[in-house]
């Protein structure tokens, strides 16, 4: 009979980022619970057992398990990345307008005549469902290759009834064929459609009227997220939409405070969001109340990266005052269009000050919390799923030392590994107990 349950020893380094049941403040978020010479047990999906391979070795028989030994492989083991803020629902690509803004027409501009959101929209609109579906099963390749396994995925591109349902059932569909795991979030209030630019009502009423009740029909959403910002989305417009959305019993995000401090995080302490994303203008008197509520900051820095913008989040201060960080992609078309996490945490450190072990406990456990599946996935502890990245890296701090090339050579969801884990065993060769060689 061949053995499924697998026992991985002799991790060089094994993050587990084991810790309490809630996501990581202050300086919890430097603790990644990191075992030298690690080893993981998994069994049915899960993690059975996790910890120093001398002490897992006593207190399990390898008899029950297929063993693969990486001594010597200098490899550092994490628990997949959980990318909380994604939007890898649309078609066609926008490199034109990266061009445009390298030649100094900015984002907000290029918005303001139709490109951006709006023009995405217009592609989606040309596309049909199983194109759309094809489309995120290609990028999600590139996300499990990276190390990522639990992304949230966001509509948004659709703009009308009959666009975002298309969207979240494409998401629907590409999440039973791809071992991604997508957590879908409804952004419908993502831009104005041209030709409510000056009948916002109009829209709304087509958001809350028609497109949450048929989201929550068909189950589509497990969250709602708004573009509250100069130029998008009001304040109360956004309390509008998401209090419906609450109501509809979807859980709540914002893009806040990106291109102005319009209290868009506020708004989010104040419905208790999950998330309040982006956050590069977010003020000080909002910070407190994120803080206060534990509303999660989804921090996206390859996004102000990307744009070739000065700002970047205010981590240290989110970190200092006590407010939960996340880090994701952002990965989108039009401001940033990357699927690794491993660029984005050496980013967070490089330009936000994020040490290693903070920018990746943000990217796993506190990724796992923003996407409100904390208690399941985001660490390597017993009952847990399953779901881990090794890093062809010495030590943890290697993935953003050496930044810019892709670390990740093998990745496995629910216990199942999706690319090499046989060619990493090193035959059985065990240490040598007299000389430790
Ligand atoms: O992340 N928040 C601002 N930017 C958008 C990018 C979408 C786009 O340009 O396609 C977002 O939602
Ligand atoms: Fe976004």
């Amino acid at each position: 009979m061949e053995k499924t349950d697998l026992a991985i020893v002799h991790i060089r380094q094994l993050l587990t980022m084991a810790g309490p049941s809630r996501p990581r403040v202050r300086e919890e978020l430097s603790d990644c619970g990191i075992i030298e010479d690690g080893a993981i047990l998994i069994r049915a999906g899960r993690i059975l057992a996790a910890g120093p391979t001398e002490r897992i070795r006593r207190e399990f028989s390898p008899q029950d398990f297929r063993v693969v030994n990486l001594k010597d492989r200098d490899l550092t083991v994490l628990p997949g990345f959980v990318d909380s803020h994604t939007h890898p629902a649309f078609w066609g690509t926008r490199e034109e307008e990266y061009e445009l803004r390298l030649r100094g027409v900015s984002y907000e501009e290029i918005a303001a005549k139709g490109g951006g959101i709006l023009n995405s929209a217009k592609r989606v609109g040309q596309a049909s469902l199983e194109q759309i579906t094809s489309n995120i099963l290609k990028y999600a390749q590139m996300f499990l290759d990276q190390g990522t396994t639990t992304i949230e995925a966001k509509s948004g591109y659709g703009l009308s009834l009959d666009g975002e349902l298309k969207l979240l059932r494409a998401i629907r569909a590409a999440a039973g064929r791809t071992p991604l795991e997508l957590v879908p979030t409804f952004l419908g209030a993502h831009a104005y459609p041209a030709e409510f630019r000056n009948n916002h009502q109009g829209y709304l009423d087509i958001i809350i009227g028609q497109m949450l009740p048929a989201v929550a029909a068909e189950n589509l959403a497990r969250f709602c997220d708004v573009f509250c910002d100069r130029g998008f989305f009001s304040v109360e417009e956004s309390r509008a939409i998401l209090s419906a959305a609450r109501d509809h019993g979807l859980e709540l995000k914002l893009h806040a405070d990106e291109l102005a401090a319009i209290g868009a995080a506020e708004l989010a302490a104040e419905l208790g969001a999950t998330s309040a994303d982006h956050l590069e203008k977010v003020p000080p008197r909002a910070i407190k109340a994120l803080a206060d509520r534990g509303v999660i900051a989804g921090l996206l820095p390859g996004t102000a990266f990307n744009l070739g913008l000065e700002e970047y989040p205010p981590a240290r201060k989110l970190i200092e005052q006590g407010v939960p960080v996340a880090l994701a992609t952002d990965f989108n078309p039009g401001t940033c269009f990357t699927p690794s996490l491993q660029l984005v945490v050496a980013i967070a450190c490089c330009q936000m000050r994020l040490t290693p072990a903070e920018a990746l406990c943000a990217a796993t456990i506190n990724g796992a919390w923003a996407v409100g599946l904390g208690k399941d996935r985001g660490s390597v502890e017993a009952g847990k799923r399953a779901d881990l990245a090794f890093f062809a890296c010495a030590n943890y701090r290697q993935i953003p030392y050496l930044f810019g090339v892709n670390h990740c050579v093998e990745t496995i969801k629910n216990g199942v590994p999706l690319r090499r884990l046989a060619s990493l065993d090193n035959g059985g060769r065990e240490p040598n107990p007299v000389s430790g060689a």
